[in-house]
């Protein structure tokens, strides 16, 4: 069982400046809701308790929302609006919030290392909040993930099919399919040019990761970016130990974007009035 989920949640979110100057992007909401809380709750379905969250300056809010507030939450109840903070309030009685600052943003692998002293040496779920998630027939992705960490016991990505014009956004693997949805990866490729991508199985934000992940992320050199990649790491790591990718049930939102971020919001505002 995974009981930690990471949320790196250092990055500037320049994609949606001016509306993340002074709030973190993870704060942007989808119908009301920010970001980041849907994925807490998404960890949370998942069974994990702990929610190791790295952050980076300007990221308060993050914190001030996962907390108590007296003041609103007596104003809500005086007038009978306490529904507006329940789903809020639950988390916050679910389960724990840790938090450490990520100083320089030198990419995916470095946010995640940085997150070691949070999670120790277990596996644990990693969550990027701007790749919103959602499978209204069944489990959610982390979850569905983690009933394959069980079975497996190793590392995992999760991935879908993409565009061979879009693979140039992504982590891109190199797999055999071993049953139904399942793929142990051979090599897996960050951000690759469209002749050099392996494949159109392309990662998305949820990962599985396993603790000797840390000690090869130490060992990892910055790409031609500067950034230490996560893609980098596992792919070091699939070459000597079982790294798998699992393509997920459920739909996902870009919304680092702003056209998934719209369409997303358009989508469940849609539902939630059906
Ligand atoms: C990160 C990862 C990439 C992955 C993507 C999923 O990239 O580095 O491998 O495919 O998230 O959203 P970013 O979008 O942060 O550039």
């Amino acid at each position: 069982m995974i009981k930690k989920c990471l949320f790196p949640a250092a990055g500037y979110g320049t994609r949606f400046l001016p509306a993340t100057k002074a709030i973190p992007k993870e704060m942007l909401p989808i119908n009301s809701k920010p970001l980041i809380q849907y994925g807490v709750e998404e960890a949370l379905e998942a069974s994990c308790d702990t929610m190791a969250i790295v952050t980076g300056r300007g990221k308060r809010a993050i914190e001030d929302h996962f907390d108590v507030s007296y003041e609103l939450e007596h104003q809500l109840k005086s007038a009978k609006k306490e529904h507006l903070l329940r789903e809020t309030i639950d988390v916050i009685n679910n389960c724990s919030f840790t938090y450490i600052r990520q100083k320089e943003m030198k990419g995916l692998g470095h946010a995640i290392l940085t997150g070691q002293k949070l999670i120790g040496n277990e596996a644990f779920g990693v969550i990027l909040a701007d790749d919103l998630c959602i499978n209204d027939s069944g489990k959610n992705v982390l979850a569905q993930m983690a009933e394959i960490y069980n079975r497996f016991q190793c590392s995992i990505v999760a991935i879908q099919e993409v565009e061979s014009s879009d693979l140039d956004k992504y982590g891109v693997i190199d797999g055999v399919c071993i049953e139904d949805s399942i793929y142990e990866i051979k090599s897996m490729i960050e951000k690759p040019e469209p002749k050099e991508a392996p494949s159109n199985l392309a990662v998305i934000g949820r990962y599985i990761l396993t603790p000797d992940i840390f000690e090869i992320l130490k060992y990892t050199m910055p790409d031609k970016r500067g950034e230490i990649q996560i893609t980098d790491a596992l792919n070091r790591a699939a070459k000597s130990t079982r790294v798998l990718a699992y393509k997920f049930k459920g739909i996902r939102y870009d919304c680092g974007s702003n056209e998934g971020f719209i369409k997303a919001n358009v989508d469940l505002y849609n539902k939630m009035k059906d």
